[in-house]
C-alpha cells in the first residue's frame, strides 16, 4: 500500500469512491453524486496547506483522506476539518488508518494544532477508526440534519496535535 499525495489524475477515482460514501448513507449529509466541475473545484481549493493524499493497492485508487478549511477567520488557523473514504470493497483493512497517520503528519508539519471531524454516531468504522487514532467526543448535535427525510444525529470529533 502506498500512501501519497493527489494529483489530479487521481481525481475520477476519488470521486467514485466519494460518491460511494454518499450512496451508502453512512458519511455524509450529502446525498446529490458529485460531478466532473464540483469535483474540480473541490481539487482545486485543496491549495498550500490543505493537502489531499491517496491510498494506493496495486495501482489502484481505494481511499484518500483531506484536510479542509474549517473556518476562514484567522483565529482558526490552526484548525483543519477532516474527510476520509475508502472504497467500499476496502473498508475494515486498515486503509483508514493509513491515511490518517500521514495525514495527521501533514498537518503538524503545516503547522495545523488540531483537526476536527464531523461524524455520524451510527458510523461503526468511522467511530472505530477515529477513537482508535485518538479522536475525542467534543459532542452530538441533535438532529442536526435531514437525511432522507429524516433528522440524523452528527457527532464533532477532535484531536490535539500538539500542547
Ligand atoms: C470510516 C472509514 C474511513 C474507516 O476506514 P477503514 O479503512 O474502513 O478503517 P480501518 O480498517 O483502518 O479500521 C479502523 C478501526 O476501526 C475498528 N473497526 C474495524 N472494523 C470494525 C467494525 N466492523 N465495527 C466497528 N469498528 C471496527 C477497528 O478498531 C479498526 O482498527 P484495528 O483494525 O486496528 O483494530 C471507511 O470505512 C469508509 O470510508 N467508510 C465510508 C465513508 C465514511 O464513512 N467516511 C467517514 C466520514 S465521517
Amino acid at each position: 500500500m502506498k500512501i501519497r499525495e493527489a494529483t489530479i489524475e487521481d481525481l475520477s477515482s476519488i470521486q467514485s469512491i466519494y460518491n460511494q460514501g454518499i450512496e451508502d448513507r453512512i458519511a455524509t449529509l450529502e446525498t446529490a453524486l458529485k460531478d466532473d466541475s464540483y469535483m474540480l473545484n473541490w481539487f482545486h481549493q485543496h491549495q498550500d496547506r490543505y493537502k489531499i493524499i491517496v491510498a494506493e493497492l496495486d495501482e489502484e485508487i481505494v481511499g484518500f483522506a483531506s484536510l479542509n478549511p474549517y473556518n476562514a477567520r484567522d483565529a482558526y488557523k490552526g484548525v483543519a476539518d477532516l474527510s476520509v473514504y475508502i472504497s467500499r470493497q476496502a473498508r475494515g483493512k486498515g486503509v483508514g488508518t493509513l491515511l490518517l497517520d500521514e495525514i495527521e503528519k501533514i498537518a503538524i508539519n503545516h503547522h495545523f494544532h488540531k483537526i476536527v471531524l464531523f461524524t455520524f454516531p451510527f458510523n461503526e468504522l468511522g467511530q472505530g477508526l477515529y477513537r482508535k487514532k485518538g479522536f475525542r467526543e467534543v459532542g452530538v448535535f441533535k438532529n442536526q440534519g435531514i437525511l432522507d427525510g429524516q433528522y440524523v444525529d452528527v457527532m464533532a470529533m477532535e484531536k490535539l496535535l500538539r500542547s
